[in-house]
Parts: C-alpha cells; structure tokens; sequence
C-alpha cells in the first residue's frame, strides 16, 4: 500500500511514546507508523501489544546513536516525518550516571537532526511537507517558587479555562520565552537537545517543532516513576519513599491528553515554534501520595486510613526543583487544545489500570518483559 504519510516514532516502545504510537496506528490508518526503539530497561514492547499486528506499523530495534542505521531507515521507508521521544528520562538516574542521559538525550537527538537534514536536503523536494518533532520537558526552565497573591491560601484556583479548574502554587508559570535553567543531568541533556533541534532549524531551515511537557501519568509508566511506584507499593504494603518533606510540587498531565496534544501539533503547528503543554494541575507530592493512598484503599475494600503510616520520609533528591507549573495558554489559544481530564477522574482511571494489570508490573518488576522482543520479534 502507498502510504500518505511515513513516520518515525522513536522511543514508541516507552510510556508518553506508547501511547502516541497507539494514537497514531489506530487514527490513521493511511499512515505507515514505524516506532524506532532501542529498548533500553524502559523500552517495553508489551505497552504496544494492541497495535502489532496493525498493517500500518513496524517496530525496529535500533539506538537513535546509531547514524548510519537512522540514515539508513528513513531513506528505506522515504520518512517524511520524525516525533522524537526517545530519551533517558528518569531524574534519579541522571544524578547516578550523567553520561547516559548526555549520550542518548544530546548526542542521540544530534544523530537523528543529522539523518533527517541529509536525507530530506537529498530529495528534489527538500524539506517540503517534512517535520521534525521534539519532545522536550518543563525540567528546562528549573524551578518556581511558591508565591501566592496576597491573603490567599495555596493551592489556588486560577486561570480556569472552560470551566476547567486550575489548581495553582505560586503566582509564576513557565511561558516558552523563559530563559533555560536546568539543574539536574537530565534536564540539562533535555536542554541541550532543544538547542541543537533549534540551531538546526536556524541554521538549515529544518522544520522543526518543539513542545516542552509538564509530568505525565497514566498507565504502562515505568514503575520507577512516583505514581506507578507508589501504586504498587500501597497494593504490596510496602514504604513509600517521600523526598525530603513531600513540598514539591508537580503539575500532572493525563498520558492520553499529551498524546492528543502532540497529533494536534504535530499537523497543525507553527514551524520553528515552541508549545508549553500542562495539566493545569499542581500538586504537592505528599497530597497527591494521600489521595493515591485513599484511591488504593478504596479500590481494594481496605478501611479508611489503612495505609496512611507507608509514608516514610527519606532524604531529599540532590538539586531538588520545587516547583513545576506550566502556561499553555498559547497552546490552548492558538490551536484550541487543553486538558480532557479532571484530575480525579485521571487518578481513578490510573490507579485502576495499575491494580488491574498486576501482570504487567510483575513482569516489569521481574525483569521478564525484556524477553518479549527475542520471542516475538527474531527473524521478523
Ligand atoms: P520512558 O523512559 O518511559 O521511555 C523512553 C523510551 O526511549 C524507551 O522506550 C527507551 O527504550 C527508548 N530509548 C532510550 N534510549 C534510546 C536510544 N538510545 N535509542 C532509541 N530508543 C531509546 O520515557 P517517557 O516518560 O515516555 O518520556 C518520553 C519523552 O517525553 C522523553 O523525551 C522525555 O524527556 C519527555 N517527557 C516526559 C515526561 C514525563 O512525565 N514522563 C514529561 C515531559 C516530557
Ligand atoms: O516535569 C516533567 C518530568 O516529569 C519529565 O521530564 C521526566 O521525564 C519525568 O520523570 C518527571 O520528572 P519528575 O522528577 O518530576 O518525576 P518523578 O516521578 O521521578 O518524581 C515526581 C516527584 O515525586 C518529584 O518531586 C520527586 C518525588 N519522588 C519521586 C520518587 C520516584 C519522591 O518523593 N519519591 C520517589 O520515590
């Protein structure tokens, strides 16, 4: 079949990318879907089980590192389009091995602006109807504070849109003129990517886009991450690991909605452009740990307050940013998305998931789900 489009995902076998992947698989059929992935400990091609046998979508194995193979695959499946979300992801990670996150997050993302720029530039149309899409974090722009206007109680209720509530923590949010001040290894990689993504599209004219995210959830998340790693914890008895007082505050974006947002930016934003994209939604840690404890308690028939002493508090995350709280109004007004899910409703609909799909922590817990490419995949 001739395809209308043919796009790479990369990192599609992750959790933000798994969903984009399914997104796009099922929306449009007429477009060939390859998630480029190299399956690192948080690649899981079991987040992707439902679209596999789709005629539209190939999976390959393949380091973003690698040039020559990136180069390779786009001029094999005449790539018109990149949405770049493969990445070293987890903070905690970065503080332990930096070098990581500088080769995947920095030099990866160089390696695929590198393939996409020679590959279009070698085409008679050049880079007409080509995009390269870059999924970037609201870690780029470091901390807020937490101010509040006069006489008023944090958090506090703000710029509702459509009736949406808007949780808030401080009076500032992060716009996409703010200047970069990234302050752990993972932020700092992300940053870096943005500026090469960027440099390329200034110096080359590659049409690039960019989007800078606040904190996902939602299922097939690495349980090493707050949400799923609590959730799991509740359901098993074990201590939840609280950073230092469980102040911080995050603001929470529903998985499904950022995916939308991307199919949304990915055809209809401006080249060159940047977009905030967040929950409207801030929460601090040790709330958002009660009301998942309350929600696992409540799905499991255990009494109110059950698994209230779980919460230990440990020593503080070095570097730890405050506070997290994007503007998407730009987002949001010139091409009309916001958030679908009241937060509630995302938290239930998450914590079901989890205690629903045991199956898919143990086996991410075990280690097994790394077996599933050789037994599904050789010789494919
Ligand atoms: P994740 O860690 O769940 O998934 C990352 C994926 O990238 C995995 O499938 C992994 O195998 C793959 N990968 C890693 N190194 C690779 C390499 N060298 N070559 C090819 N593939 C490789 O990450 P996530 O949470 O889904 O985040 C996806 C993207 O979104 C990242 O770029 C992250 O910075 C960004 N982001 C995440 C969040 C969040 O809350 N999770 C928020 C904003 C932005
Ligand atoms: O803001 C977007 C970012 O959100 C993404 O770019 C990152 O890829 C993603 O991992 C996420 O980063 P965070 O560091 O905010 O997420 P994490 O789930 O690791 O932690 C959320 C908060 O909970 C943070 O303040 C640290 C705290 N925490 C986390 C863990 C894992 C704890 O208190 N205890 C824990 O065990």
């Amino acid at each position: 079949m001739d395809y209308k489009r043919s796009i790479i995902i990369t990192g599609g076998a992750g959790f933000i990318g798994s969903h984009v992947v399914r997104l796009f698989a099922n929306k449009y059929p007429d477009y060939k879907i390859i998630c480029l992935d190299a399956l690192t400990y948080a690649g899981n091609l079991a987040n992707l089980k439902d679209v596999e046998e789709k005629p539209n979508y190939r999976f390959v194995k393949m380091d973003i590192c690698d040039f020559d193979a990136v180069y390779a695959l786009m001029q094999q499946e005449q790539v018109d389009g990149i949405i770049h979300l493969a990445a070293e992801s987890h903070v905690d990670r970065s503080i332990k091995d930096p070098f990581t996150f500088a080769r995947t997050n920095v030099l990866g993302t160089l390696s695929l602006l590198q393939a996409a720029r020679l590959y279009w530039e070698s085409l008679p149309e050049k880079y007409e109807g080509k995009r390269f899409y870059h999924i970037s974090t609201d870690e780029v722009y470091g901390a807020l504070e937490m101010t509040c206007p006069e006489g008023v109680e944090p958090p506090f209720t703000t710029k509702a849109s459509s009736g949406k509530r808007h949780l808030a923590y401080g009076e500032r949010f992060f716009t996409e003129d703010m200047k970069y001040q990234p302050h752990s290894p993972y932020s700092a990689a992300k940053a870096s990517s943005d500026h090469f993504v960027r440099a390329f599209h200034d110096t080359y004219g590659l049409p690039v886009v960019v989007t800078n995210c606040s904190n996902n959830y939602g299922p097939y998340q690495f349980p090493e991450k707050l949400i799923p790693l609590f959730i799991n914890n509740i359901r098993h008895r074990k201590p939840l690991p609280v950073y230092g007082k469980g102040e911080n505050v995050r603001d929470w974006l529903y998985v499904e909605d950022h995916a939308r947002a991307i199919d949304l930016i990915f055809h209809e934003g401006q080249d060159g452009d940047t977009y905030n994209i967040g929950g409207f939604n801030e929460w601090k840690n040790i709330d958002l740990i009660r009301v998942l404890i309350a929600t696992v308690d409540r799905l499991l028939g255990r009494p109110e307050g059950a698994d209230d002493d779980l919460i230990t508090f440990v020593t503080d995350r070095a570097g730890h940013d405050l506070r997290y709280a994007i503007d998407s109004t730009k987002l949001q007004k010139e091409l009309g998305w916001e958030p679908s899910l009241q937060f509630e409703e995302g938290i239930e609909k998450t914590v079901r998931w989890y205690l629903d799909h045991q199956d898919w922590l143990d086996n991410v817990t075990s280690g097994d789900y790394q077996k599933y490419y050789e037994t599904m995949y050789a010789g494919r």
